[in-house]
Order: structure tokens, then C-alpha cells, then sequence
């Protein structure tokens, strides 16, 4: 049900938000999906709705910010919907708490067995044109090299020290319990941000820019001026 700015449960379909490092027409796009919470009778509609915006947006690469799945039942499903994915753009994937939960080996093992390529601990190089863009998971060794440098995480409140680091982007999403927006300031949404001090959706630090995503789905589907939504970064 949805009624103006309130949504209730999960079936409006899922909002694209842009977000541009860079303006060229050659830029490359990466789509950053996040807290997706595969879990029984809802993974089928979630996924069809991420499938839609990925054939939507098409992609050089998607990029999965973590909490893919709340129960050890959905792992074979996360492997289809990776699988699915990656039919239009190479997927690569990291963990958020809810992951952990469920056995981030276990959430690591879906992810490949689907073709996705597991990059909490480590950096992936995608070459796009003559730049080499570097994504970094959460957990990965601080990384120098790319043309274009990006962190990509769950929780936000990795923006405390990542912002003093040498990445271009950082991508974090965990809206945990901040879905009703009363109003936004200095970029922050409120009253999240009184309980969650990173509770952002977009903000610069010098050459650095915090990308917040609100995230595909949450444990109770109640929301109220956030839009459910993935995010196309041009870079
Ligand atoms: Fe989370």
C-alpha cells in the first residue's frame, strides 16, 4: 500500500538515484545495490525488483553494499539473482551485519557459486576506457592505485576514517531504523541522524564523496519520505 509519501510494505517499485563524480559522456556507471534482506516470502518480489533496475540503469558493474540475505533458506536464491545480474554486468559483492548472522562464508559461497566476485577483503580493478577503477571492500588493505578510488562498504560510520583515506567514493547504505524522515539538514536525515551520526545521504569531504544509499528493503517495510531505492554512480 502506498499513499503519497508513505509506503507500506514492498511493492512500489524500486526509485534510481544518480549520483555524478563525473559529467562525461564516457563516464563509467556503477550501480550500487544494498541491504537487499533476502528472506522467505519476500525474496522473490525484492528480486524481480532489483533485476528491474539493473535492465533499467544497464550497467558497467553492480556493486552490493551488503545485508543480501537475513536467513540461511535465501543463500540459493541470492546465487540465481547474482547469477541473473550478472548476465548484464559483472556483480561484486561484500557483507553487511546481517550477513554476518547468517555466515559471511556462507553469504561469500552464494555470492561466487552465482559468479559474483567477493570483494569484502580485497580490491577489484574494473578497466573501463584507459582508466583502471579500483573498488575496495570494507575490510581491504587502503588502496592507492585506480584512476578512480572507491570504498565500497555497509556501514556508513566507516565514512569516520575513510574520509581521511585516498578514495574518491565511498558507498556505505544500513538505514537500520532511519526510514521515517521528518526533514533533512546539512545533508543529514533527521531524526536518524540524532541516534546515528552517519545517517547521510550524500556528502563531500574534499575530493571524497559519501554516498548513502536508502537501501532496496528493511526488516519492518514501513517508510515515510525515503524512497526505497538503488543508486547509479557516474564515475
Ligand atoms: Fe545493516
Amino acid at each position: 500500500m502506498t499513499a503519497g509519501l508513505l509506503e507500506i510494505g514492498l511493492n512500489r517499485a524500486l526509485c534510481i538515484r544518480k549520483e555524478h563524480l563525473s559529467s562525461c559522456p564516457e563516464a563509467c556507471r556503477l550501480l550500487y545495490i544494498s541491504d537487499i534482506h533476502l528472506r522467505r516470502s519476500r525474496s522473490e518480489r525484492l528480486g524481480q525488483q532489483v533485476l528491474e533496475s539493473v535492465h533499467q540503469c544497464r550497467p558497467d558493474s553492480v556493486l552490493l553494499g551488503g545485508d543480501l540475505v537475513d536467513s540461511r533458506s535465501e543463500l540459493n536464491r541470492l546465487s540465481d539473482l547474482i547469477g541473473e545480474i550478472g548476465n548484464v554486468a559483472p556483480v561484486l559483492a561484500m557483507g553487511g551485519n546481517h550477513d554476518d548472522h547468517v555466515g559471511i562464508e556462507r553469504v561469500k559461497d552464494a555470492v561466487t557459486n552465482g559468479g559474483g566476485q567477493w570483494i569484502h577483503s580485497n580490491t577489484a580493478k574494473i578497466f573501463h576506457g584507459s582508466r583502471v577503477i579500483a573498488v575496495s571492500g570494507p575490510d581491504a588493505r587502503v588502496n592507492a592505485d585506480g584512476d578512480v578510488r572507491i570504498l565500497c562498504a555497509h556501514n556508513p560510520a566507516i565514512w569516520k576514517t575513510a574520509r581521511q583515506q585516498s578514495y574518491h567514493l565511498v558507498l556505505a547504505g544500513h538505514l537500520h531504523g532511519c526510514q521515517m524522515v521528518a526533514f533533512e539538514y546539512r545533508d543529514r536525515l533527521f531524526p536518524g541522524a540524532f541516534f546515528y551520526p552517519y545517517c547521510y545521504l550524500s556528502h563531500q569531504n574534499g575530493g571524497s564523496r559519501l554516498v548513502v544509499s536508502r537501501g532496496v528493503s528493511d526488516l519492518v517495510p514501513i517508510r515515510w519520505r525515503c524512497p526505497r531505492e538503488v543508486v547509479l554512480c557516474h564515475v
